[in-house]
Order: structure tokens, then sequence, then C-alpha cells
């Protein structure tokens, strides 16, 4: 049996520990889907069509990768398409805490879809899209921790 994945979160830029587990969970799973959340809450920089064109970009050599925009339950969106695991990041012990209780309420809504948690690579362990936007507006250099054609979108954000 296939085993596929799916790898959700608002991706608002995609960074180069986001990458990190992309290509972990490519060397793990046959098919890892990049499910990038519109989340309008959370009022993101880049517009959904921009974050989704950026990570297919970054992620255009990996052929057992797919990005995708959605809308509404991840677990539903998973159960949709067929993907009974669901990849997610732990940075620091601070990540543990919202990752668990989101964890235990997927199950809750369906009881067949698993969460598995990946560490990065340990300089990657301190990058966070949050942290990396705000450098950006600030007018900092984002180079280090994002792919190039992510650190020139960013560039334009810088404010004036
Ligand atoms: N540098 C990283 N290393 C490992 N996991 C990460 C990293 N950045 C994000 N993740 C994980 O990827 C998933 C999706 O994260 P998300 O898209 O919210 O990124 P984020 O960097 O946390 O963004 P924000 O700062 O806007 O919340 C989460 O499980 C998160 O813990
Ligand atoms: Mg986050």
């Amino acid at each position: 049996m296939k085993r596929n994945a799916i790898y959700p979160g608002t991706f608002d830029p995609i960074t180069n520990g986001h990458q990190d587990l992309v290509r972990r969970a490519a060397g793990i799973f046959d098919q890892v889907i990049v499910a990038i959340a519109g989340n309008p809450n959370k009022t993101p920089m880049f517009p959904l069509e921009k974050r989704v064109d950026l990570a297919r970009q970054v992620l255009a050599d990996l052929t057992n990768v797919e990005v995708v925009g959605y809308s509404g339950l991840t677990v539903e969106f998973a159960r949709q398409h067929q993907l009974s695991v669901i990849v997610r990041g732990l940075r620091a012990v601070s990540d543990f805490e919202f990752e668990f209780q989101l964890a235990n309420m997927s199950r809750h809504l369906d009881r067949d879809i698993e969460t598995v948690f990946l560490t990065p690579q340990e300089q990657f362990t301190f990058i966070s899209s949050s942290l990396i936007r705000e450098i950006a507006v600030l007018g900092g250099e984002t180079r280090e921790f994002v792919h190039p054609i992510v650190a020139a979108e960013l560039k334009k954000q810088k404010r004036s």
C-alpha cells in the first residue's frame, strides 16, 4: 500500500526550514502533498496564489512532492485526498504545546489520521516565517533563511 502524507501550513513564505522538512518527508513517504492554507484570519503577507507559486518553484526538483492551496479543515482535505498521515515540524519545545493540541484535535476529528513530527537540521531550528517577514519589512537580508526567489519577493515588502 502506498503511504502518502500531507504537510499543511501557511508557508507565508516557504523558508529553508519548511524545505528541510519537505525533503525529509519526501524521503520517507511515497508522495507528499504540501498543502498551503488560505488562512485569511492570519492576514498573510503573500496571497495564497503567490505562496503556492513560490513553494512550487522552491520544491520543483522533488518529483514526489506536489504543492496545492486549500481552505477549510485540514483533516477534511486529507480525507478527501486519501492522505492518512499529517506531517508537522517541531523546532523547539515552544512548538510542542500547540502541535500536541492540534494533533490530538485532528485525531479526535478523524481517528484514522496520524500526525508525524519531524525535526529540522540544527541550523534551521530558529527559522519561522513570521520572523522572516519581520526582517523583510524592516529592510534586513533574508537570503540566509529562504530560497533566493523568495528573498527577491521579500525585498519588495520593505516598509519605506
Ligand atoms: N524551521 C522550521 N523547522 C521545522 N519545522 C518548521 C519550521 N518552520 C515551520 N515549521 C513547521 O511547519 C509547519 C507549518 O508551519 P507554518 O506554515 O505555520 O510556518 P511558521 O514558520 O510557523 O510560520 P508562522 O511564523 O507564520 O507561524 C508547522 O508544523 C511548523 O512547526
Ligand atoms: Mg507557525
